[in-house]
């Protein structure tokens, strides 16, 4: 073999166990972690399933994403209730979800049919049930500026503007 002939197998054999190497390394350092779903609830088991039959009682689904559900056949332009309880506080779903008029609170931009309905005429308990699931409903830090865009989207039908 020529001195030539051999120093190109040296060099490809180098390469070879360098891409290896580097390789190896690149897969031991995925270490970035997918970030996963940015919403949870802090509700107890018991408040959950409270909370569960009356959002099935009233259809709030038929309007509005819950981890990431809604009624397949519905697509009312509302805000997903995802990560609410982060946006809100409990006082401030309870009066919302007692108003006659929730329009006056938050102004629609829907059809009638499309509105939030009044939740007034539910007993006491069962709007204190929901206003405290709903502020249960928590976003991530991460995702709470996107959490917050989108709620400002879904209820204007405008651009967000970060402060
Ligand atoms: C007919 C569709 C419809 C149904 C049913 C409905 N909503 Fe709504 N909801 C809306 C719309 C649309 C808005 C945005 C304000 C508007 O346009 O009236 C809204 C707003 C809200 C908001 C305020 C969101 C924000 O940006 O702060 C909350 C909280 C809420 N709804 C909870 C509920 C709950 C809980 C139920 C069930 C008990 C429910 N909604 C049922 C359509 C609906």
């Amino acid at each position: 073999m020529k001195k030539g002939e051999k120093l190109i197998f040296v060099l490809i054999g180098l390469i070879a166990v360098v891409s290896i190497i580097y390789q190896g390394w690149n897969v031991a350092n995925i270490t970035e972690e997918d970030p996963g779903i940015p919403y949870y609830s802090t509700a107890s088991t018991e408040l959950s399933s409270k909370a569960g039959l009356l959002i099935r009682e009233h259809s709030c689904k038929e309007c509005h994403k819950l981890f990431f559900l809604n009624n397949l056949t519905q697509n009312v332009p509302s805000p997903s209730l995802d990560g609410i309880g982060s946006l809100r506080t409990e006082e401030w779903l309870y009066d919302y979800l007692s108003a006659e008029n929730p329009q006056e609170i938050i102004p629609t931009r829907l059809k009638a049919r499309f509105k939030m309905p009044s939740m007034a005429h539910l007993p006491e308990e069962e709007r204190r049930i929901l206003a405290a699931y709903l502020a249960s409903l928590k976003v991530e830090d991460w995702y709470l500026e996107e959490t917050r865009k989108e709620a400002y989207e879904k209820r204007t039908g405008e651009e967000y503007q970060p402060e």
